[in-house]
Protein backbone atom coordinates (compact mmCIF):
# COMPACT_ATOMS: atom_id res chain seq x y z
CA UNK A 1 0.00 0.00 0.00
CA UNK A 2 1.43 3.42 -1.29
CA UNK A 3 -1.24 5.41 -1.68
CA UNK A 4 -4.32 5.62 0.52
CA UNK A 5 -7.58 8.22 -0.65
CA UNK A 6 -10.19 9.19 2.33
CA UNK A 7 -13.34 10.36 2.01
CA UNK A 8 -16.24 11.95 3.94
CA UNK A 9 -19.89 11.20 2.53
CA UNK A 10 -23.58 11.59 3.85
CA UNK A 11 -24.86 13.63 6.63
CA UNK A 12 -22.03 15.54 8.51
CA UNK A 13 -20.60 14.89 12.13
CA UNK A 14 -18.79 16.21 14.84
CA UNK A 15 -15.27 14.57 14.90
CA UNK A 16 -15.25 13.64 10.80
CA UNK A 17 -12.64 16.08 10.66
CA UNK A 18 -10.44 14.49 13.95
CA UNK A 19 -10.90 11.09 11.87
CA UNK A 20 -9.79 12.70 8.37
CA UNK A 21 -6.62 13.93 10.73
CA UNK A 22 -5.96 10.29 11.80
CA UNK A 23 -6.16 8.64 8.36
CA UNK A 24 -3.95 11.26 7.07
CA UNK A 25 -1.30 11.63 9.80
CA UNK A 26 -1.21 7.73 10.85
CA UNK A 27 -0.56 7.27 6.96
CA UNK A 28 1.96 9.60 6.52
CA UNK A 29 3.54 8.37 9.71
CA UNK A 30 4.00 5.04 7.74
CA UNK A 31 5.54 6.86 4.79
CA UNK A 32 2.07 6.28 2.83
CA UNK A 33 1.13 9.00 0.70
CA UNK A 34 -2.53 10.28 1.10
CA UNK A 35 -5.28 12.00 -1.00
CA UNK A 36 -8.29 13.73 0.38
CA UNK A 37 -11.48 13.01 -2.05
CA UNK A 38 -13.42 16.61 -2.07
CA UNK A 39 -17.45 16.06 -2.28
CA UNK A 40 -17.96 12.55 -0.87
CA UNK A 41 -18.73 10.40 -3.75
CA UNK A 42 -19.53 13.28 -6.24
CA UNK A 43 -16.43 14.81 -5.65
CA UNK A 44 -15.44 10.77 -6.48
CA UNK A 45 -17.05 10.34 -9.82
CA UNK A 46 -16.00 13.66 -11.22
CA UNK A 47 -12.33 13.21 -10.01
CA UNK A 48 -12.13 16.23 -7.05
CA UNK A 49 -8.87 14.66 -5.62
CA UNK A 50 -5.65 15.93 -3.78
CA UNK A 51 -3.10 14.98 -2.17
CA UNK A 52 -3.03 15.86 1.53
CA UNK A 53 0.50 16.62 3.78
CA UNK A 54 0.65 16.86 7.58
CA UNK A 55 -0.03 20.71 7.18
CA UNK A 56 -3.53 19.72 5.33
CA UNK A 57 -5.33 18.71 8.39
CA UNK A 58 -3.66 20.60 11.01
CA UNK A 59 -6.21 23.15 12.88
CA UNK A 60 -9.27 21.35 12.06
CA UNK A 61 -9.46 18.56 15.06
CA UNK A 62 -12.17 20.61 17.03
CA UNK A 63 -13.89 22.07 14.21
CA UNK A 64 -17.28 20.14 13.17
CA UNK A 65 -18.52 19.68 9.70
CA UNK A 66 -15.81 18.38 7.15
CA UNK A 67 -13.30 19.71 5.77
CA UNK A 68 -13.36 17.34 2.99
CA UNK A 69 -16.97 18.59 2.22
CA UNK A 70 -20.22 15.62 2.08
CA UNK A 71 -23.09 15.10 -0.27
CA UNK A 72 -25.62 12.75 -0.81
CA UNK A 73 -24.57 11.10 -4.27
CA UNK A 74 -27.52 9.31 -6.07
CA UNK A 75 -25.14 8.32 -8.79
CA UNK A 76 -22.78 6.81 -6.85
CA UNK A 77 -25.82 4.05 -6.27
CA UNK A 78 -25.59 3.14 -10.01
CA UNK A 79 -22.43 0.53 -10.80
CA UNK A 80 -21.66 3.16 -13.78
CA UNK A 81 -21.15 5.66 -10.84
CA UNK A 82 -18.87 3.15 -8.86
CA UNK A 83 -16.54 2.69 -12.16
CA UNK A 84 -16.02 6.04 -12.58
CA UNK A 85 -15.39 6.33 -8.97
CA UNK A 86 -12.70 3.36 -9.58
CA UNK A 87 -10.96 5.26 -12.20
CA UNK A 88 -10.34 7.91 -10.83
CA UNK A 89 -9.05 6.72 -7.81
CA UNK A 90 -6.45 4.35 -10.69
CA UNK A 91 -5.39 7.26 -12.13
CA UNK A 92 -4.00 8.73 -9.35
CA UNK A 93 -2.46 4.68 -8.45
CA UNK A 94 -4.62 5.21 -5.08
CA UNK A 95 -4.66 1.20 -3.69
CA UNK A 96 -7.21 1.42 -0.70
CA UNK A 97 -9.82 4.01 0.48
CA UNK A 98 -11.25 5.20 3.80
CA UNK A 99 -14.81 5.93 3.93
CA UNK A 100 -15.53 7.92 7.01
CA UNK A 101 -19.84 8.08 6.98
CA UNK A 102 -23.02 6.17 7.53
CA UNK A 103 -25.00 3.12 6.55
CA UNK A 104 -25.24 4.83 2.90
CA UNK A 105 -21.43 5.72 3.13
CA UNK A 106 -20.77 2.16 4.07
CA UNK A 107 -22.93 0.72 0.76
CA UNK A 108 -20.86 2.41 -1.08
CA UNK A 109 -18.13 0.93 0.58
CA UNK A 110 -18.90 -2.26 0.14
CA UNK A 111 -20.18 -1.62 -3.85
CA UNK A 112 -16.26 -0.26 -4.39
CA UNK A 113 -15.05 -3.79 -1.97
CA UNK A 114 -17.42 -5.99 -4.46
CA UNK A 115 -15.79 -4.40 -8.14
CA UNK A 116 -12.02 -5.34 -6.48
CA UNK A 117 -11.33 -1.92 -4.86
CA UNK A 118 -11.16 -2.19 -1.08
CA UNK A 119 -12.17 0.00 1.44
CA UNK A 120 -12.40 0.43 5.08
CA UNK A 121 -15.94 1.81 6.79
CA UNK A 122 -15.27 4.29 9.37
CA UNK A 123 -18.76 4.97 11.61
CA UNK A 124 -19.29 8.71 11.15
CA UNK A 125 -22.81 9.58 11.90
CA UNK A 126 -25.01 11.31 15.12
CA UNK A 127 -27.73 8.49 14.36
CA UNK A 128 -25.17 6.06 16.20
CA UNK A 129 -27.21 3.64 13.48
CA UNK A 130 -24.20 1.42 12.45
CA UNK A 131 -24.30 -2.64 13.30
CA UNK A 132 -20.71 -3.46 14.95
CA UNK A 133 -20.01 -0.39 16.92
CA UNK A 134 -21.60 0.66 19.95
CA UNK A 135 -20.87 4.46 19.08
CA UNK A 136 -20.49 6.37 16.16
CA UNK A 137 -18.35 9.61 15.32
CA UNK A 138 -20.76 12.72 16.53
CA UNK A 139 -23.06 10.76 18.34
CA UNK A 140 -21.74 12.11 21.92
CA UNK A 141 -21.30 15.59 20.31
CA UNK A 142 -25.17 15.74 19.17
CA UNK A 143 -26.48 14.25 22.11
CA UNK A 144 -24.63 17.60 24.34
CA UNK A 145 -26.27 19.67 21.85
CA UNK A 146 -29.88 17.84 22.22
CA UNK A 147 -29.32 18.03 26.30
CA UNK A 148 -27.99 21.82 25.88
CA UNK A 149 -31.27 22.53 24.08
CA UNK A 150 -33.49 20.36 26.41
CA UNK A 151 -32.32 22.00 29.69
CA UNK A 152 -32.77 25.44 28.08
CA UNK A 153 -36.32 24.23 27.27
CA UNK A 154 -37.36 23.09 30.31
CA UNK A 155 -36.84 26.63 32.01
CA UNK A 156 -38.93 27.92 29.95
CA UNK A 157 -41.42 24.95 30.30
CA UNK A 158 -41.51 25.27 34.31
CA UNK A 159 -41.61 28.90 33.90
CA UNK A 160 -45.27 28.57 31.47
CA UNK A 161 -45.94 25.38 32.94
CA UNK A 162 -45.79 23.84 29.36
CA UNK A 163 -45.73 19.90 28.39
CA UNK A 164 -42.98 20.53 25.53
CA UNK A 165 -42.66 18.37 22.83
CA UNK A 166 -39.10 18.01 21.71
CA UNK A 167 -38.23 16.13 17.79
CA UNK A 168 -34.62 15.11 17.37
CA UNK A 169 -32.97 13.33 14.69
CA UNK A 170 -32.11 10.04 14.04
CA UNK A 171 -33.30 8.71 10.96
CA UNK A 172 -35.13 5.68 11.67
CA UNK A 173 -32.90 4.80 15.24
CA UNK A 174 -33.84 6.00 18.27
CA UNK A 175 -30.31 6.10 20.44
CA UNK A 176 -30.32 9.78 20.33
CA UNK A 177 -33.45 10.69 21.43
CA UNK A 178 -33.13 7.55 24.21
CA UNK A 179 -29.79 9.09 25.74
CA UNK A 180 -31.00 12.65 25.37
CA UNK A 181 -34.00 12.16 27.04
CA UNK A 182 -32.91 9.63 29.96
CA UNK A 183 -29.75 12.31 30.39
CA UNK A 184 -32.29 15.27 30.09
CA UNK A 185 -34.74 13.91 32.36
CA UNK A 186 -37.55 13.30 30.07
CA UNK A 187 -41.24 12.44 31.40
CA UNK A 188 -41.74 10.31 28.07
CA UNK A 189 -39.41 9.62 25.21
CA UNK A 190 -40.55 7.88 22.14
CA UNK A 191 -38.48 5.85 19.70
CA UNK A 192 -39.46 3.89 17.00
CA UNK A 193 -37.88 0.44 18.14
CA UNK A 194 -40.71 0.32 20.76
CA UNK A 195 -44.47 1.34 20.56
CA UNK A 196 -46.35 3.88 22.54
CA UNK A 197 -49.54 4.13 24.14
CA UNK A 198 -51.26 7.67 23.85
CA UNK A 199 -53.23 6.94 26.48
CA UNK A 200 -50.97 5.70 29.02
CA UNK A 201 -48.56 8.72 28.50
CA UNK A 202 -51.63 11.08 28.92
CA UNK A 203 -52.49 9.63 32.18
CA UNK A 204 -49.02 9.84 33.12
CA UNK A 205 -49.28 13.18 32.53
CA UNK A 206 -51.93 13.66 34.48
CA UNK A 207 -51.19 11.90 37.16
CA UNK A 208 -47.85 14.20 37.16
CA UNK A 209 -49.75 17.63 37.17
CA UNK A 210 -51.84 16.14 40.10
CA UNK A 211 -49.15 15.39 42.20
CA UNK A 212 -47.92 19.27 41.70
CA UNK A 213 -45.21 18.56 38.77
CA UNK A 214 -44.94 22.19 36.79
CA UNK A 215 -43.88 20.85 33.23
CA UNK A 216 -43.15 17.68 31.22
CA UNK A 217 -40.77 16.83 28.77
CA UNK A 218 -41.45 14.76 26.08
CA UNK A 219 -38.55 13.53 23.23
CA UNK A 220 -39.93 12.62 20.18
CA UNK A 221 -37.53 10.61 17.60
CA UNK A 222 -37.94 11.74 14.11
CA UNK A 223 -38.10 7.85 13.08
CA UNK A 224 -41.67 7.77 15.23
CA UNK A 225 -43.10 10.67 13.83
CA UNK A 226 -43.06 14.80 13.80
CA UNK A 227 -42.69 16.60 16.85
CA UNK A 228 -45.81 18.44 15.56
CA UNK A 229 -47.98 15.12 14.89
CA UNK A 230 -47.13 14.15 18.21
CA UNK A 231 -48.06 17.50 20.01
CA UNK A 232 -51.51 17.14 17.93
CA UNK A 233 -52.26 13.70 19.66
CA UNK A 234 -51.68 15.09 23.10
CA UNK A 235 -53.80 18.11 22.59
CA UNK A 236 -56.20 16.18 21.91
CA UNK A 237 -56.00 13.33 24.80
CA UNK A 238 -55.47 16.58 27.52
CA UNK A 239 -55.44 19.64 26.60
CA UNK A 240 -52.35 20.60 28.33
CA UNK A 241 -50.19 23.76 27.19
CA UNK A 242 -48.37 22.34 24.63
CA UNK A 243 -45.56 23.86 22.89
CA UNK A 244 -42.86 21.70 19.80
CA UNK A 245 -39.63 22.14 19.33
CA UNK A 246 -37.82 20.73 16.20
CA UNK A 247 -34.17 20.60 16.59
CA UNK A 248 -32.97 20.20 13.29
CA UNK A 249 -29.43 20.25 11.80
CA UNK A 250 -28.55 22.46 15.02
CA UNK A 251 -27.56 18.75 16.23
CA UNK A 252 -25.56 18.07 13.29
CA UNK A 253 -23.08 20.96 13.96
CA UNK A 254 -20.80 22.31 16.71
CA UNK A 255 -17.29 21.20 17.92
CA UNK A 256 -16.58 17.79 18.80
CA UNK A 257 -16.56 16.40 22.18
CA UNK A 258 -13.47 15.03 23.69
CA UNK A 259 -14.87 11.76 23.70
CA UNK A 260 -15.55 12.15 19.44
CA UNK A 261 -12.36 13.63 18.99
CA UNK A 262 -10.88 10.43 20.69
CA UNK A 263 -13.01 8.14 19.02
CA UNK A 264 -12.57 10.00 15.81
CA UNK A 265 -8.72 9.56 16.36
CA UNK A 266 -8.67 6.11 17.53
CA UNK A 267 -11.05 4.64 14.67
CA UNK A 268 -9.30 6.75 11.57
CA UNK A 269 -5.87 5.07 12.52
CA UNK A 270 -6.96 1.78 12.92
CA UNK A 271 -8.31 1.94 9.42
CA UNK A 272 -5.35 3.11 8.37
CA UNK A 273 -3.48 -0.22 9.79
CA UNK A 274 -5.90 -2.36 8.31
CA UNK A 275 -5.09 -1.09 5.33
CA UNK A 276 -2.02 -1.41 5.63
CA UNK A 277 -2.15 -5.38 6.57
CA UNK A 278 -3.78 -5.48 3.48
CA UNK A 279 -7.32 -6.11 5.02
CA UNK A 280 -9.96 -4.09 2.93
CA UNK A 281 -13.51 -4.45 2.88
CA UNK A 282 -13.54 -4.27 6.84
CA UNK A 283 -15.60 -1.89 9.15
CA UNK A 284 -13.64 -0.70 12.59
CA UNK A 285 -16.03 0.09 15.54
CA UNK A 286 -15.87 0.23 19.30
CA UNK A 287 -16.57 -2.50 21.64
CA UNK A 288 -16.36 -2.27 25.13
CA UNK A 289 -14.01 0.75 24.64
CA UNK A 290 -11.70 -2.11 22.70
CA UNK A 291 -11.13 -1.39 18.71
CA UNK A 292 -12.75 -4.28 16.86
CA UNK A 293 -12.97 -4.73 12.68
CA UNK A 294 -15.46 -6.41 10.91
CA UNK A 295 -16.50 -7.51 8.03
CA UNK A 296 -18.14 -4.44 5.76
CA UNK A 297 -20.56 -6.61 3.66
CA UNK A 298 -21.56 -9.14 6.75
CA UNK A 299 -21.88 -6.14 9.34
CA UNK A 300 -24.57 -4.21 6.48
CA UNK A 301 -26.67 -7.49 6.09
CA UNK A 302 -27.00 -7.36 10.61
CA UNK A 303 -29.29 -4.28 12.08
CA UNK A 304 -28.42 -1.99 14.69
CA UNK A 305 -29.44 -2.75 18.32
CA UNK A 306 -30.63 0.03 20.80
CA UNK A 307 -30.02 -0.69 24.62
CA UNK A 308 -33.21 -1.50 25.10
CA UNK A 309 -31.95 -1.47 28.74
CA UNK A 310 -31.56 2.01 28.62
CA UNK A 311 -34.98 2.67 27.73
CA UNK A 312 -36.81 0.40 30.84
CA UNK A 313 -34.67 2.30 33.09
CA UNK A 314 -36.13 5.83 31.47
CA UNK A 315 -39.19 4.19 32.09
CA UNK A 316 -38.70 3.50 35.65
CA UNK A 317 -37.10 6.64 36.37
CA UNK A 318 -39.62 8.73 34.46
CA UNK A 319 -42.82 7.58 37.35
O1 LIG B 1 -28.01 10.83 9.16
C1 LIG B 1 -27.86 12.06 9.78
C2 LIG B 1 -29.12 12.86 9.66
O2 LIG B 1 -28.92 14.10 10.30
C3 LIG B 1 -30.40 12.18 10.17
O3 LIG B 1 -30.49 12.22 11.57
C4 LIG B 1 -31.47 12.96 9.46
O4 LIG B 1 -32.63 12.20 9.32
C5 LIG B 1 -30.83 13.24 8.12
O5 LIG B 1 -29.42 13.12 8.30
C6 LIG B 1 -31.13 14.57 7.54
O6 LIG B 1 -30.56 14.61 6.27
P1 LIG B 1 -30.34 15.94 5.42
O7 LIG B 1 -29.28 16.76 6.11
O8 LIG B 1 -29.91 15.44 4.08
O9 LIG B 1 -31.66 16.64 5.42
Amino acid sequence: MKRIGVLTSGGDSPGMNAAVRAVVRKAIYHNIEVYGVYGGYAGLISGNIKKLELGSVGDIIHRGGTALYSARCEEFKTKEGQQKGIEQLKKLSIDGLVVIGGDGSYRGAKALTEQGFPCVGVPGTIDNDIPGTEYTIGFDTALNTIIDAIDKIRDTASSHERTFVIEVMGRNAGDLALWSGLAGGAETILIPEEDYDISEIASRLKKGQERGKKHSIIVVAEGVMSGEEFGRQIKEAIDFDTRVTVLGHVQRGGSPTAFDRVLASRLGARAVELLIDGKGGRAVGIENNRLVDYDLIEALAKEHTLDLDLYKLSKELSI
